[in-house]
């Protein structure tokens, strides 16, 4: 396996890979990696002759008090598991050469980005939308990897590239949980003992408004307050929004049909965590 740091290098070795015709598969990731991000592994692999994957904590999709400082950062472990997954190549830039002194570009995806995820995190969805272009013009990849636990993300990446008409696909990639249902994150490190003892509650909640829905019930404000009752065990959490919306557009739905998104963003009392979790309705029973 090998590691790059530097642009220009990475940009010569991935022409040079698809000049052989060889297929690229790319994996963009923040690091500290998990058995979720294994998956996305593994689901790249399976395609692709040539898997990068690339870790860098981005700090342009991070606000101004957000955890960038203390987010994860474990280089030699996620090295060992991209190796045990094949990957091909870790990418790993510097901040300052992504973003040189005077860098001034960005990529504003309007519409999608704006609810939910786009209003608590202003500028978030600017900085995800700006480095993955940028991962894009630097690897080439045919196809891109993205976890579906981020729905808002996938909705901006694939508007993104079908307006820009970026020669990417993009694949979701279903959410890894733990075996009591919590959706697998970088941040439940974060989480107290307490914490992680209630967090489940998250999941309980969604299933049971998806299973509400697979018994014939689409009104939005009866599946949603469903996911809210159940937070209800949870003691003292800050619920940001429970939302049921159309999985391309965000835009909120009056009444539910397949394919809709129930999505849900919490702050967890003790540790402040800030959890983001998520079903499509007609997906899970
Ligand atoms: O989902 C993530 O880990 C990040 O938002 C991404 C896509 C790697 C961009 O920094």
């Amino acid at each position: 396996m090998k590691r790059i740091s530097d642009i220009d290098e990475m940009i010569r070795t991935c022409a040079a890979i698809r000049s052989e015709g060889k297929s690229i598969g790319l994996v963009p990731t923040m690091g500290a990696l998990h058995d979720g991000h294994r998956s996305l592994l593994k689901i790249a692999r399976g395609r692709c002759d040539i898997l990068v994957t690339s870790i860098f904590v981005n700090p342009s999709q991070f606000g101004p008090n957000e955890d960038l400082a203390k987010y994860p950062r474990q280089i030699g472990k996620d090295c060992a598991l991209c190796e045990a997954e094949g990957v091909d190549i870790v990418f790993m830039p510097l901040p300052n050469e992504m973003y040189v002194e005077d860098y001034s570009t960005w990529i504003k995806v309007d519409d999608v980005s704006a609810p939910l995820e786009g209003e608590r995190r202003p500028g978030h969805f600017i900085g995800v939308a700006t480095v993955v272009l940028k991962f894009f013009n630097i690897v080439t990849p045919n196809f891109a990897v993205f976890g579906q636990k981020d729905a808002q993300q996938l909705a901006v990446i694939r508007r993104m590239v079908r307006d820009l008409n970026v020669p990417v696909e993009i694949i979701a990639a279903p959410i890894v949980r733990e075996e009591d249902g919590l959706a697998m994150s970088s941040r439940n490190i974060y989480l107290s003992t307490s914490e992680r003892k209630s967090a489940p509650a998250i999941f309980r909640g969604l299933r049971a408004a998806s299973r509400l829905f697979a018994n014939g019930e689409f009104d939005a404000s009866i599946l949603c307050r469903r996911v809210r009752h159940e937070l209800s065990s949870f003691e003292k959490l800050a619920i940001e929004y429970v939302s049921l919306a159309d999985s391309l557009t965000m835009r909120e739905q009056v009444n539910a049909g397949d394919g809709s998104l129930i999505s849900i963003a919490v702050r967890t009392p003790e540790s402040g965590t800030r959890l983001i979790d998520n079903v499509i309705l007609g997906e899970i029973k």
